[in-house]
């Protein structure tokens, strides 16, 4: 309640109750408009969204699944027209095509896929770029922006940096090892100081199916990514992801992918300097000697926190200058030491363990195996890294763990053995120097139930049953320096929430004070979020509502039209749930929060 804003908190908003039902939910004097669904038209020539009969030609002309980093680039320094640009990070079959769940002796079987649903997966994937502008207070796309665009995992883009023509990259359909097909399951993402659109490529490895040929020399650098993890048919039908047939693909995969959204026919470029692995984003922030560094996460149990600088400086009146900033540069991994100081190890080939002797013969060997590096490095082995924040105002960053069951040995950094609920570190870079290569970290928050004691979680005394949280993994700082976290999996810390919004105070007596802005639908898992430069619109993307329903365990209630414990966005018995991007704004205006 407003009360507590009294106690120092630099957030002034009626706490949304914590609960699960088949709607979302936002704080008392907002609205929360649902923006763009699966499905809707990005152009004015789109076709209608016809569940019952989606095609390849209509979903690339349509929003696409799973919106997950939502950001935003404002247009001539407007600040009611602007480009959206949004992940779509993948797919839920059973939930997108009807007919496609059956249940039999209690087991639940999905269809195996066909060539069309195949490709409408792929044109489901990747990324939207649109123009939406605000009228009468309320945000609605701009269907003949000339600057729209929906990127796919058939988009062809291009290698660029260190990798770009190595042997290692080079296929049979592309000799020149730099031209590459489609960008997949972007989680996390960023924009650039100078406008450009980043979708970091994560999950790669359930793309790829098939074996590996007897003694390929890939074999211990795709075990170390779990590739291939055959989640998906595409390799039955477009033999790139057929590692038996194209084994070198998936070194083409698991970059950070940079977009120029001012030309729509731009080519995406995959920036290998930044090296390979599970992306979970890149947010990024200019130092003081105009340098500008991505924090990165590499989202899996024991991976590691890293985070990249560039050469040369941002140049913010040249434009141009700064396309291929991203080409040259130092790639740091995190060591958190016992004492809370922190140090950030190179991987810069010929140094330290970083040699032929083992097995790297170059940079571009060190940054294709960027785990094993980063292990030899003797990085410290994190609880899966989601968004890493910046805070510009002060130097600081905020490393979102979600969570690591399988952690047995607790360390100063990941102090928890089974550590369900993850924890925020907070990192403070050496004289508030964003390219400094030490530092020190403290632990922000220990999530989960304050009320149970045996969790340890650590929220302040002043936060209440609705404000903690457990499984953070999007961030975002706003223009006041405020943190805001979103979560994946926050309801299986307790059956009676869902995944939601929170605003966490970090400054002065209210610092790790957390209260709950806004609440997902059931099934549901929160993304984005992102709010705008002049604070009055918080962007949030709702991903995959109604996904399991509320039975975790045994994925319950996962039919297309039948049994779903919501029909969120549409309510509509003849439409299955959409994920959405929902602008949330201030009733009558104002700034949010
Ligand atoms: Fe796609 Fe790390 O979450
Ligand atoms: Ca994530
Ligand atoms: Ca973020
Ligand atoms: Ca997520």
């Amino acid at each position: 309640d407003r009360a507590r804003a009294g106690s120092g908190s630099a957030f002034d908003f009626p706490e949304v109750e914590a609960g699960v039902d088949a709607d979302h939910h936002v704080a008392e004097g907002y609205d929360a408009d649902v923006l763009l669904r699966w499905g809707d038209k990005l152009f004015a020539d789109a076709p209608d969204f016809d569940p019952e009969n989606q095609s390849e030609a209509a979903q690339q002309r349509q929003f696409g699944y799973n919106n997950d980093f939502v950001g935003f680039i404002p247009l001539e320094s407007a600040t009611d027209r602007g480009l959206l640009v949004v992940n779509h990070e993948y797919t839920n079959e059973h939930l997108m095509f009807p007919g496609l769940v059956t249940v039999a002796d209690g087991k639940i079987k999905v269809a195996d896929a066909t060539e069309d649903r195949v490709n409408i997966e792929m044109a489901a994937h990747g990324g939207t770029i649109v123009e939406i502008h605000k009228a009468d207070g309320k945000w609605q796309p701009v269907l003949d922006g000339k600057l729209n665009r929906r990127i796919t995992a058939k988009t062809q883009m291009q290698l660029s940096g260190p990798v770009a023509g190595h042997d290692r990259v080079k296929t049979s359909e592309d000799p020149s090892g730099s031209k590459v097909f489609g960008t997949i399951n972007n989680c996390a993402g960023g924009v650039t100081p100078w406008g450009t659109y980043i979708m970091a490529e994560e999950n790669i490895h359930g793309y790829f199916s098939g074996e590996l040929p007897e003694g390929h020399a890939e074999a211990g650098n795709y075990k170390r990514l779990g590739v291939p993890a055959g989640d998906y048919q595409w390799g039955r039908f477009h033999k790139r992801f057929d590692v038996s047939q194209e084994p070198n693909e998936p070194n083409r995969f698991g970059w950070v992918v940079e977009v120029d959204v001012m030309d729509p026919n731009s080519v995406p470029k995959k920036r290998t300097a930044l090296g390979r692995f599970k992306h979970e984003g890149a947010e990024s922030v200019v130092a003081k000697d105009g340098r500008v560094v991505f924090y990165l996460g590499d989202d899996e149990r024991f991976d590691y926190v890293y985070k990249f600088v560039t050469a040369r400086a941002f140049d913010p009146a040249n434009r141009a200058a700064n396309m291929d900033l991203l080409d040259e540069g130092t790639l740091y991994v995190a060591r958190f030491e016992v004492d809370g100081s922190l140090t950030w190890l190179p991987l810069v080939h010929g140094q330290g363990p970083l040699t032929q002797a083992n097995g790297f013969a170059s940079q571009a060997d060190v940054l294709i195996e960027a785990r094993r590096a980063a292990d030899l490095l003797e990085a410290t082995p994190m609880d899966r890294p989601e968004d890493i924040q910046p805070n510009p105002k002060t130097g600081r960053a905020y490393v979102m763990l979600t969570n690591n069951t399988k952690r047995t040995e607790p360390d100063a950094a990941n102090p928890r053995a089974g550590n369900a609920f993850g924890h925020v570190i907070e990192i403070l870079e050496a004289g508030e120097d964003f390219t400094a290569t030490t530092g020190k970290w403290e632990i922000l928050l220990q999530c989960g139930d304050p009320a149970v004691a045996e969790v340890g979680a650590t929220f302040s005394t002043e936060t209440t049953r609705n404000g903690w949280f457990g499984m953070p993994d999007n961030a975002a700082i706003d223009a006041d320096g405020r943190l805001w976290i979103s979560t994946d999996g926050n309801s299986m810390s307790d059956t009676g929430r869902t995944d939601g919004l929170w605003a966490v105070d970090i400054d002065g007596p209210a610092r790790g004070t957390s209260r709950l802005f806004y609440r997902v639908p059931v099934g549901a898992e929160m993304c984005g979020p992102c709010p705008t430069g002049d604070m009055t619109t918080m962007f949030v993307a709702v991903q995959h509502p109604g996904d399991g329903g509320d039975d975790w365990e045994g994925h319950g209630r996962p039919s297309y039209y039948e049994d779903l414990s919501t029909r969120w966005p549409d309510f509509n018995d003849r439409m299955p749930v959409r994920p959405a991007v929902v602008a949330i704004t201030r009733q009558g205006g104002g700034r949010i929060g």
